[in-house]
């Protein structure tokens, strides 16, 4: 009887439950009327007096370790909840699903296509600037208050290298490495030291273009951009332009499209003006064109910067710049992976 105890014993501390099943069946075979535990004590009868006290305490002493086996068992399948209650097979393969394209990459996908349609190339720049690239050679004299436009983040002061605030350095870069005729598109990253709202960001990204050649004309540019316009935020589309200012062209533009959402009637994405600003742009001024050894006496063009978040907004009817920083699975969802 005694090796019978042990070797029971033995069992019961070595059992594992995987489901709550497993557990009944174990507590069945031990402590049910016709279990082991009842059929030791009735085999206890026919023990020796002499032997009695010893086996008693080891049939009790077997009792409580299935009785504690149990009590512990059941608590841990039990906290165990993801695998019991929720049904789930944690050992079936991964679905496949598959990711999207962040917004701001289709619509840049989609503005580099619009312009390679009509013989653009894409060029691009570093994202850290000299002074040189980023303001002298685009005609900000030094110590001049349009400098002030743009907020910039500095890395070294004497002689300046900074994060560039804009993507015409890359104008810059392409005029200076070729000469006309030059179509060119430059999509990238800048970054301009501004607190972060609904309207604007540290870091955005912009699409710079540019067109030099013989007898380039404002009438190219606007045909051109027109072009753009319908392509993008469809057919029925219209433009206009209102006179700016920019160092780098003159004269210089900003253009606004017909309001998408409401298509012209007025809404509060237009402020009931019909009209949303889409872009700068402008014929490049000849003092830019003598800075990347261009001749300005034979060569004229024009140049244009959009920003992809605003063209996003529009696209998508997007109300709130920092969702395109978040990567809330939520609202990068709604974006179709097939672009
Ligand atoms: N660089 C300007 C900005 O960041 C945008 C711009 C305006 C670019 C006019 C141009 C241009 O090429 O002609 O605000």
């Amino acid at each position: 009887m005694k090796t019978r105890i042990a070797e029971y014993l033995k069992d019961v501390e070595s059992f594992k439950a995987s489901t709550l099943e497993q557990l009944e069946e174990f507590r069945i075979k031990y402590i049910s009327k016709k279990g082991l535990i009842p059929g030791l004590f009735g085999d206890f009868r026919n023990v020796d007096a002499a032997d009695r006290k010893e086996m008693g305490q080891l049939i009790n002493h077997l009792k409580t370790a299935v009785q504690e086996k149990i009590v512990s068992l059941k608590d841990a399948l039990e906290a165990d909840t993801s695998t019991q209650e929720s049904g789930m097979d944690l050992t079936l393969p991964a679905m496949p699903t598959l990711g999207s394209r962040h917004p701001l990459s289709i619509v840049r996908n989609e503005i580099i296509d619009i312009f390679s349609r009509i013989g653009f190339s894409v060029s691009e720049g570093p994202e850290i600037e000299d002074d040189f690239h980023n303001f002298s050679a685009l005609n900000f004299p030094p110590d001049h208050p349009a400098r002030d436009m743009q907020d910039t983040f500095f890395i070294e002061k004497n002689p300046d290298i900074a994060l560039r605030t804009h993507t015409s350095s890359v104008q810059v870069r392409v005029m200076e490495n070729s000469q006309p005729p030059i179509r060119t598109i430059s999509p990238g990253r800048v970054f301009r030291n501004e607190a972060i709202s609904a309207r604007a960001h540290c870091i955005f990204h912009q699409v710079e273009g540019l067109y030099i050649d013989t007898d380039v004309s404002f009438a190219d540019l606007k045909q051109t951009l027109f072009y753009f316009a319908k392509e993008m935020f469809g057919e029925d589309t219209k433009i206009r332009f209102r006179p700016s200012y920019f160092p780098f062209t003159e004269p210089s533009a900003e253009m606004d499209i017909s309001c998408n959402i409401c298509g012209g009637k007025g809404c509060n994405i237009c402020k009931y003006t019909g009209w949303v600003e889409i872009l700068g742009c402008g014929m490049v001024d000849p003092n830019v064109l003598e800075s990347c050894n261009i001749d300005s006496e034979k060569y004229t063009g024009f140049a244009f910067g959009m920003g992809v978040e605003r063209t996003t907004m529009l696209k998508y009817q997007i109300n709130d710049l920092r969702l395109f920083f978040e990567n809330d699975l939520r609202f990068l969802q709604q974006f179709d992976a097939s672009h």
